[in-house]
């Protein structure tokens, strides 16, 4: 069935629905093997199971390998614009009506065998259902290279401040519908559609199922390199959704950090070229003001970066001014009430005090948030605006 109504073949209606949602770019020869072991899987459990197909126009014969299959329980929907792996699952998810979703891979690497065990640990109260590489049990092909592992654990270590499970990037899960509906805006970008709806879905009891995670028989990984920069990109947001205000600060206090190092090191190549001190110090803290200014601008408050440039450097450098000024102060001011203490820590005290000012006028005042863009937050009932960051779900062929 393609771009058909959804399959229904006359089941129980009170047997509890799922539909699996497979995202596919070239995977055609994967297809008949996967759909047949899904088709097994679908005999033995009393759950209503249909599949949905999405596929990026991958123009390899998935279209018709679905025709000759001519399953009624599989819908094929083609996609032909905004394409990528995050998009394609949440169009799918869009679409499905049974009451439990579920994403894999079309690539015979998730076993669907083990959809059963997911749906127990649905059933028994789990907000989200993860078949899960790492967790006691799981395993993955043995010819993995130690690069593709690396990667794989540094990818899951940067995910610690979401989730504590030990699989976050997998791409086998399942959860409610009704959660997935109430999800709060998501912005689908890469590959890791999961984590981000374990974040926006706020599910707290997160279960992860072992499995073995075979390497794909046919074709290859559209896993790039521009996959993985997306991914920071992507943490980079979850964790402005998850921490608010305090990610700013966070940013802004690295970028702070940065600038100290910029400081010292343009320092030190200035008195190296015989420029006399004072000369040196103020380049430094010039060179390290506007590189503190370009990544705040481009990082820290980055929601503001369409703002007028000239006006935001203007108020940036009158915001760090009057953060040295209460610096100062607030040093002097330490160090004359508590002459007992070391002028050190009168001069932290005075950093604290003049850093928090420099944030606050800096967050609200030149940085302020009027060039937020919501397009890029798509609610996950409606599909995707035009007009939405454009490749920013990194199809592989962009
Ligand atoms: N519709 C659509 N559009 N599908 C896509 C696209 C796209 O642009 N890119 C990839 N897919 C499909 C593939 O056809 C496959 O079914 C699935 O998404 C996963 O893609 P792979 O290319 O096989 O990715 P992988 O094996 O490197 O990554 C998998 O494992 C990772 C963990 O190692 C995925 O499950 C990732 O989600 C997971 O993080
Ligand atoms: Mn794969």
């Amino acid at each position: 069935m393609i771009d058909g109504s959804p399959p229904t073949d006359g089941d129980d209606a009170s047997r509890p629905s799922v539909t699996i949602v497979i995202p596919t770019y070239r995977e055609a020869p994967n297809l008949p093997h996967l759909l047949r072991r899904i088709g097994v899987v679908r005999e033995r459990l009393t759950h209503r199971i249909d599949v949905i197909v999405v596929d990026d126009d991958s123009d390899d014969g998935t279209v018709e390998t679905i025709e000759r299959l001519g399953l009624p329980w599989v819908q094929l929907v083609v996609r032909k614009s905004d394409r990528g792996l995050s998009a394609a699952v949440l169009e799918g998810f869009r679409r499905a009506r049974g009451d439990v979703l579920v994403c894999m891979d079309a690539d015979l690497s998730h076993p669907p065998e083990r959809l059963s065990a997911m749906l127990d640990e649905l059933a028994a109260g789990a907000d989200f259902v993860l078949g899960s590489r790492y967790v006691e049990g799981g395993t993955t092909a043995d010819d993995w290279g130690p690069l593709r592992w690396i990667n794989s654990r540094v990818a899951t270590w940067l995910a610690r401040p979401f989730t504590a499970v030990s699989d976050p990037m997998s791409g086998y899960f399942a959860l409610q519908r009704g959660r997935f509906a109430a999800a709060a805006p998501l912005s689908p970008i890469g590959y890791k559609i999961g984590l981000e709806l374990i974040v926006k879905c706020r599910c707290r009891k997160v279960v992860e199922v072992p499995i073995h995670f075979a390497d794909r028989r046919y074709g290859h990984s559209k896993l790039t390199l521009h996959q993985q920069l997306l991914y920071l990109r992507h943490l980079r947001r979850l964790f402005v959704h998850k921490f608010g205000v305090w990610s700013h600060l966070a940013q802004f206090l690295v970028v702070g950090g940065l600038g100290t190092g910029v400081n010292l090191l343009a320092l030190t190549a200035l008195l190296a070229l015989s420029v006399p001190a004072q000369l040196a110090v103020a380049g430094a803290i010039v060179i390290a003001m506007l590189f503190n200014f370009v990544l705040n601008r481009r990082i820290s408050f980055s929601y503001a970066r369409h703002g007028s440039w000239p006006r935001q450097l203007a108020g940036f450098v009158a915001a760090c001014s009057l953060g040295a000024a209460i610096n100062f102060a607030t040093t002097m001011l330490v160090n004359a009430s508590y002459t007992a203490l070391p002028m050190q820590v009168a001069a932290l005290l005075g950093i604290a005090a003049g850093t928090g000012v420099n944030f606050m006028v800096s967050r609200y005042l030149v940085f302020r948030a009027v060039h937020v863009r919501p397009a890029t937050d798509i609610p996950p009932t409606e599909s995707p605006a035009a007009g939405s960051e454009p490749a920013s779900d990194g199809s592989p062929r962009a």
